[in-house]
């Protein structure tokens, strides 16, 4: 079953547009961490396309992790407030640089928690890299490092954004249209 041919109001984003930004960013990344030991995060689901893009343009001998920030109750798991992280095991973090790659920030909530958690566990250095930034909805103080593209209060999906799980595949981004919400 295809998704439909209407499901974005507006495109948005085309693949080339976020790879060209996503260079970018790399290159800022590259040179500012070319002396640190650097993990770049991946959060699930939704970073998932992004940040295979930006490590493919990365030259820093850095490490790949995973975590989900969720109330799913998976392995390796610890609840801060209401939302649970899951990680990839053996993560190290005391020491490190961290890099929290999302795929879009929002009120800031998600944010907030992930920065808790790597501070609590004592990395060195804790910064986020996303690929959308909704400034206008912010309700706790986060600012990103790295923002590939500032949009309004709108919903988007595409590039690993989804609409209830779904159109995560669609590789680019664009505007939900309204008959589909
Ligand atoms: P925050 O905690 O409010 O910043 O929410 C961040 C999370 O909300 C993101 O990681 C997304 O999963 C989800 N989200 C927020 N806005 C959108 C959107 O426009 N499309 C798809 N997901 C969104």
């Amino acid at each position: 079953m295809n998704y439909p041919v209407d499901i974005m109001s507006e495109v948005l984003f085309t693949e080339e547009q976020i790879a060209k930004r996503t260079k970018e960013l790399a290159q800022r990344i590259n040179e500012d961490y070319k002396d640190s030991p650097l993990t770049v995060v991946c959060t699930l689901k939704g970073a998932v396309f992004f940040f295979t893009e930006l490590m493919k343009n990365l030259k820093l001998d850095c490490r790949l992790e995973f975590i989900k920030a969720s109330s799913y109750i998976g392995n390796t798991t610890m609840t801060l407030g209401n939302v649970t992280i899951s990680r990839s095991m053996n993560f190290e973090i005391q020491g490190r640089d961290i890099l929290i790659v999302e795929d879009i920030v929002d009120t800031g909530h998600t944010c907030a928690k992930l920065f808790d958690y790597f501070k609590n566990q004592k990395c060195h250095s804790v910064q986020i890299c996303t690929l959308l930034d909704k400034k206008s909805r912010r309700q706790v103080e986060i600012n990103p490092k790295y923002i590939g593209f500032e949009i309004g209060n709108q919903f988007v999906i595409g590039y690993g954004l989804d609409y209830n799980e779904a159109y995560r595949n669609i590789p680019y981004i664009g505007i939900l249209n309204e008959k589909y919400l």
